[in-house]
C-alpha cells in the first residue's frame, strides 16, 4: 500500500437515505484509491456498497450504517465493508441469499450479487434485532 495509506481510518457513515448512499460509494471509491486497489476492485466495492446501502435503506426499519476500513494485516492489504443495522432482520437467510429473491421489484441479486463481487462474506441476522453483514476485499 502507499506510505501515505499508513494514516488512513475507519470512516462510518449512516445510511438512511438514497443519497447517503451515494456518499458511502463515495467514500469507498476513495479509500480504495487511496490503499492501492485497481479502479476495476474500486468499483467492485463500490458496487457493494450501493447494494448493501440500499439493503439499508429499503429493507431496515431505520436505516444503518456502513463502515468501511482499511485491513493492514501482515504482508497483506485489504478493506472491509460493514453493513448492520437494527432490524427487522432477516428470518431465512439461505432464502434471501438466493438469486431472484426480491420484495421491492428489484433483481433480487444485492446479497448473492454482493458476495461474488467481494472476496470474504458473511452474513448474520436475528429477526427483530437486526442483520449485519461483513465483506472483504484483499489487495
Ligand atoms: N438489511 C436488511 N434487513 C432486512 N431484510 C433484508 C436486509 N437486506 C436484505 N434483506 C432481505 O433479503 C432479501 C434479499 O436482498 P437482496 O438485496 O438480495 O434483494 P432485494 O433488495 O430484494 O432486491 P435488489 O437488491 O435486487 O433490488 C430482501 O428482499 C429482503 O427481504
Ligand atoms: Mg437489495
Amino acid at each position: 500500500m502507499p506510505d501515505s495509506a499508513h494514516k488512513l481510518r475507519q470512516i462510518e457513515i449512516v445510511v438512511t437515505r438514497e443519497v447517503d448512499i451515494s456518499h458511502a460509494r463515495q467514500a469507498a471509491l476513495a479509500l480504495a484509491q487511496a490503499l492501492g486497489f485497481s479502479r476495476a476492485a474500486a468499483y467492485r466495492l463500490a458496487t457493494a456498497v450501493s447494494e448493501l446501502g440500499t439493503n439499508l435503506v429499503f429493507h431496515a426499519t431505520h436505516g444503518g450504517i456502513i463502515s468501511l476500513s482499511p485491513l493492514d494485516a501482515p504482508g497483506r492489504v485489504g478493506l472491509e465493508l460493514v453493513a448492520s443495522d437494527d432490524g427487522p432482520g432477516i428470518a431465512d437467510i439461505d432464502h434471501a441469499m438466493c438469486d431472484g429473491v426480491s420484495e421491492n421489484g428489484g433483481l433480487g441479486s444485492g446479497l448473492p450479487g454482493t458476495r461474488r463481487l467481494m472476496d470474504e462474506f458473511e452474513i448474520s441476522s436475528s429477526p427483530g434485532i437486526g442483520t449485519r453483514v461483513v465483506a472483504r476485499l484483499w489487495l
